[in-house]
This record gives C-alpha cells, sequence and structure tokens, in this order.
C-alpha cells in the first residue's frame, strides 16, 4: 500500500483500486478557461507561449487552481520535438499546425542530442510547476507517440494520414527510419521530463487509427515498445501511461505487447474491452469530449456509468480525447463534483 499523501494518480498506477478514481482531463490546460484565453493573448505566438516557462507554468496550474483535480498535465506540444530537431513549426490562427520542409533522417538523426537540449524549457515548466503544486497532485510530462508525430511531419499539418500511410507502404526503409529517429528523441525528451519533475509520462498516438493490424505492429508497437527500453535503459522508472487513439481492436495488442503501466481508452471503448484490460493493466478514459460539452442529465447519466462500470478496478478518470474549446466551464466542474463524490462502497 501508498501511504496516504501519494497522488491518487500514483497509487492506481501501481495497480489500486482506490475509494474513487482520481480525475484529469486532456486538455484540461487551454481554451474553454478565460484565464487561459487572457494568457493566451499575452503571449502572442503558441510556440513562444510554450517556450516560456513561467507563462507554460501559469497555463498549467489555471484548471489546478479552478477544480480539486488529482493531476496536472506541464502545458506543451507534441510537435515541440520535430522543431527541436531541425524542422520548421509554426501555427496559423484559426486553422492548426503547419510544418516546414522535412529534412532527411540524416539530418534529423544528427539533432537528436541538441533536440533534447534545444527543450530544456519543457524541464524548466515542469520544475516551476511543481515547486507550485500540492503533494497530493501529481505531474504529468508527456510526448507524441512517433506515428503521430511523424504524419505531422510528413503532411506538414493535420491530415487524413493516407499520404503517410501510403509512404509506410512504398519507401519502407525511410519510414521506419523516421520512427527510430522519433523513438530516440522522444525516450531523451521524456527522461529530461523526469528530471523536470514529471512523475507519470504520457504517450499520446492520436493517429493510431484507420492502421490495419501489420502496420499497427510496425508504427505503433514497435516503436512505442522501443521508447519504454530506452526509458527503463536511460534509468527512468516512473510509469507510463499509452493511448493509442482508435486503435479499436488492436488495443488488445497494444495491452498484449506494449509495457506501459496504464492504458487510456478513446471514447468508443466498450465497457468489456475496457474490464478486460483492467484485468492486466489500469485504464483511463473514456468520456465523450462531445457529451462534456452537451451536459445535462446524459453527461450526469454517463459519468456515473463509467464510475459503476470500471470503478470496482484500477481506473483513471477522464475523457476519451481533448477538452473542445467550447465546452462550459460547469459541465467540467459538474463532472469533478461527480466523480469526487463517487465511491465504490
Ligand atoms: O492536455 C493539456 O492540457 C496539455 C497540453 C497539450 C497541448 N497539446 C496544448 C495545445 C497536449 C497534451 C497536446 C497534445 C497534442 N498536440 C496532440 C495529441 C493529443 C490530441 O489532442 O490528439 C496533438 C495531435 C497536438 C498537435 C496540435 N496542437 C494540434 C493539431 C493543434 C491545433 C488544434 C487545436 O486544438 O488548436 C495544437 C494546438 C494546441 N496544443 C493548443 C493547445 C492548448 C491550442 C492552441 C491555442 O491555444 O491556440
Amino acid at each position: 500500500m501508498t501511504s496516504l499523501s501519494t497522488p491518487r494518480l500514483l497509487s492506481v498506477l501501481a495497480g489500486e483500486t482506490l475509494d474513487r478514481p482520481p480525475v484529469w482531463f486532456m486538455r484540461q490546460a487551454g481554451r474553454f478557461l478565460p484565464e487561459y484565453r487572457e494568457l493566451r493573448a499575452k503571449a502572442g505566438d503558441f510556440i513562444a507561449f510554450c517556450m516560456n516557462p513561467q507563462m507554460a507554468a501559469e497555463a498549467t496550474l489555471q484548471p489546478m487552481r479552478r477544480f480539486p483535480l488529482d493531476a496536472a498535465i506541464v502545458f506543451a506540444d507534441i510537435l515541440l520535438l520535430p522543431k527541436a530537431l531541425g524542422q520548421k513549426v509554426w501555427f496559423e490562427a484559426g486553422e492548426g499546425p503547419r510544418l516546414g520542409e522535412l529534412p532527411s533522417n540524416e539530418a534529423l538523426a544528427d539533432q537528436i542530442e541538441a533536440s533534447t537540449a534545444a527543450l530544456a524549457y519543457v524541464g524548466e515548466t515542469l520544475s516551476l510547476v511543481r515547486a507550485a503544486l500540492d503533494p497530493e497532485r501529481a505531474l504529468i510530462g508527456f510526448a507524441g507517440g512517433p506515428w503521430t508525430v511523424a504524419t505531422y511531419m510528413l503532411e506538414g499539418r493535420s491530415s487524413d494520414r493516407t499520404g503517410s500511410r501510403s509512404l509506410a507502404y512504398r519507401e519502407p526503409e525511410r519510414i521506419d527510419g523516421l520512427l527510430d529517429v522519433l523513438v530516440e528523441s522522444t525516450a531523451r525528451y521524456l527522461a529530461m521530463q523526469v528530471q523536470g519533475g514529471a512523475q507519470v509520462l504520457k504517450l499520446f498516438e492520436s493517429w493510431a487509427e484507420g492502421l490495419p493490424e501489420p502496420l499497427f505492429e510496425r508504427v505503433v508497437v514497435r516503436p512505442h515498445t522501443a521508447i519504454i527500453r530506452r526509458l527503463r535503459e536511460l534509468g527512468v522508472t516512473v510509469p507510463v501511461i499509452g493511448f493509442p487513439r482508435g486503435a479499436g481492436a488492436l488495443v488488445h495488442t497494444y495491452v498484449d505487447k506494449v509495457d506501459t503501466q496504464a492504458v487510456a481508452l478513446d471514447v468508443q471503448a466498450s465497457a468489456a474491452q475496457g474490464l478486460a484490460i483492467q484485468a492486466r493493466k489500469p485504464i483511463q478514459g473514456a468520456l465523450d469530449p462531445l457529451l462534456l460539452r452537451a451536459g445535462g442529465p446524459e453527461l450526469d447519466r454517463r459519468v456515473l456509468e463509467l464510475l459503476g462500470q470500471w470503478g470496482g478496478g484500477p481506473y483513471i478518470f477522464n475523457l476519451g480525447h481533448g477538452i473542445l474549446p467550447d465546452t462550459p466551464i460547469a459541465h467540467v466542474a459538474r463532472t469533478v463534483e461527480l466523480v469526487t463524490g463517487w465511491s465504490k462502497a
């Protein structure tokens, strides 16, 4: 048993079932909060915002002041890594990310060591947050899954990923080589985040969907396995949450083959699927962000249903994807109230 002051999130990641699950939200630092929008307006550029540890720490802490959440997630972005590896990254207002010309795998590989140093500001943000955060609240660091990050690097923007999937078949060596660079740079980046104060790591493989099994094994399972192996070689012992979003039935392959301490489920996860995974390791998820935005009796009903179906085992309450910018704050507050007021007894 872990002690009383151990953050709930860490107890559950160690396999314990608590009186009630810990709760946090993907994208909890963001545009649904007016104080975030204010800070964001001061920062101007989104990347400059992420690169400013004082501002990024403030953004990380904003939702922690408003809600009794069990974890903070560092304010950063999965596309800071390609930037640190030497590819231009910027955000077009109202549109989303844009990436410049993709350097060769050789040129990217040459930047691996430099990329970790270039991302030191994320470690500084984590240290500032850890110093300000109650000890009972856990601090999460993160990175994108190599495949998800590679799709942005290859396509230069948000896309349907068909170009990347085609390339994975047409130029397997090049794509595997790119994933190798991302595995090594991601492992070092995550290890640096732990030095900065992250107590939990999360791998966001947001685009695990639409992959046939052999490709899923090649571009998701293999790179994630390699990252975990490298993390452990680098002496990192903190728990890792894997999020293979959209994997569908292949989530079971992920659970079987990738040694993460927990798996985050997306909105489509069935009750039975969650229970089957929970027999092996803790699960997280899987409230629909559209329902959180909609609110009302259906939100209450579903939150209690998720707690009822999974709260009897190691479970972390969360969404199945990030909070939408136009989500009413009251709906988030209501959800947190329901989770923190619930008890399995
Ligand atoms: O969860 C958190 O609160 C921590 C911060 C966080 C951000 N991005 C901040 C952000 C995290 C964990 C991410 C992860 C991320 N970034 C993912 C994986 C998770 C997912 O949602 O699937 C992806 C695919 C990205 C890439 C990215 N960043 C896109 C496609 C966009 C544009 C779309 C959008 O939501 O605007 C971003 C921008 C971004 N990242 C914002 C925030 C708060 C909005 C930027 C703004 O404030 O203008």
